[in-house]
C-alpha cells in the first residue's frame, strides 16, 4: 500500500481509513465496493491529493475495520458512515461511492441529506436484489460455507472485469484476487446476506438536491450503463458518464478517464 492507513473509535468498532490531502476544504469520502477495501481507492487518492482532503475508509468488516457485534445491513453501513464523519469532526462530505459504496451512499442521502454535499455513483444502482439474484447470493453463502472462498473469488473475477483487463490490467486483477482472498469468509457471508436484503432507493431518487456524478463502466456485467441511465433519468441535478474499457471497477480499470470524471465533477460543482 503507497498510503499509511490511520484507525479511529466510531460506532463502537475501530474503523481504519486512509487520508491523504489538504486538511482545509471540503472533504471527499471513497466508500469501496464489494467485499474490497479503502486500497482500490489509491490511484484516486494519489491524483485527488493534490487539491483535496481525501478520506477512503474500510466498511464495517472489511480490510481491516472490525466487524462489531451489529448485523451487517446497508442501513447500519450508512450509520456507520455518519459516526465516522463525527469522529473525524466532519460535518459535510462529497461521498463517492462504488457498487456496495453507492448503495451506502444512496442510504446516506436518504437518511441525512443535509451531511451530503455532492455524490458520485460508481458502477452502483438503486434497486433491490431481484428474487434471482438473492437466491443466487443464498447459494454463494452456503457456497463459500463448504468450499472456502478460492472458486468465489476466481468466479467472481469473471463478473468483476472487463474481457480485455485479464491481459491489460493484470495487477489489477491480482489485486482484487489477494483482496478476496484476505478477506474472512464469515464477513463475506455477512455482507451476502446485507446486500440481499437491502432496500430499493429508486423512489427517493428525485429528492436528491446535491450535484450528482454517475460513472460507469461501458462492460459493466453487474451495474450496467443501462441501469446508470435509468438512475440519471431520476436524479434532477446529474450527469453520467461511461467508462470505456472499464467494466465493474471503472475506477481501477481506467483510471486515467475515471480521475478525469472526477476531477471535472469536482470542479463544476460549487461549494
Ligand atoms: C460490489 O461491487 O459492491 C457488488 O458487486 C455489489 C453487489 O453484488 O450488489
Amino acid at each position: 500500500m503507497t498510503f499509511i492507513a490511520k484507525n479511529i473509535q466510531a460506532n463502537g468498532i475501530r474503523v481504519s481509513y486512509l487520508e491523504e490531502g489538504s486538511p482545509n476544504g471540503l472533504p471527499l469520502i471513497f466508500i469501496h465496493g464489494f467485499p474490497f477495501n479503502k486500497e482500490m481507492w489509491e490511484k484516486q487518492l494519489s491524483v485527488l491529493n493534490e487539491t483535496h482532503r481525501c478520506i477512503a475508509y474500510d466498511v464495517r468488516g472489511h480490510g481491516d475495520s472490525e466487524p462489531g457485534v451489529a448485523q451487517f445491513s446497508i442501513p447500519q453501513f450508512a450509520d456507520d458512515l455518519f459516526f465516522f464523519m463525527d469522529a473525524l469532526k466532519i460535518e459535510k462530505a462529497v461521498l463517492v461511492g462504488l457498487s456496495m459504496g453507492g448503495y451506502i451512499a444512496l442510504h446516506a442521502i436518504k437518511n441525512q441529506p443535509q451531511r451530503i454535499a455532492a455524490l458520485v455513483l460508481c458502477d452502483t444502482q438503486c434497486a433491490a436484489d431481484s428474487d434471482e439474484v438473492r437466491q443466487k447470493r443464498t447459494k454463494t453463502i452456503a457456497f463459500i460455507q463448504k468450499n472456502g472462498l478460492s472458486v468465489y473469488a476466481e468466479e467472481s473475477l469473471k463478473n468483476l472485469f472487463a474481457p480485455a483487463s485479464f491481459t491489460a490490467k493484470k495487477d489489477e486483477v491480482t489485486f482484487i484476487q489477494n483482496t478476496i482472498l484476505k478477506s474472512p469468509a464469515e464477513n463475506i457471508c455477512y455482507t451476502l446476506q446485507a446486500l440481499a436484503d437491502r432496500e430499493e432507493t429508486c423512489s427517493s431518487l428525485s429528492l436528491i438536491k446535491v450535484p450528482v456524478c454517475i460513472l460507469v463502466g461501458k462492460e459493466d456485467k453487474i451495474t450496467s450503463p443501462e441501469v446508470a441511465r435509468k438512475m440519471q433519468v431520476l436524479i434532477k441535478d446529474s450527469s453520467l458518464h461511461i467508462v470505456e474499457g472499464a467494466g465493474h471497477l471503472s475506477n481501477l480499470e481506467n483510471p486515467e478517464e475515471f480521475n478525469e470524471q472526477l476531477k471535472t465533477f469536482l470542479t463544476s460543482i460549487s461549494y
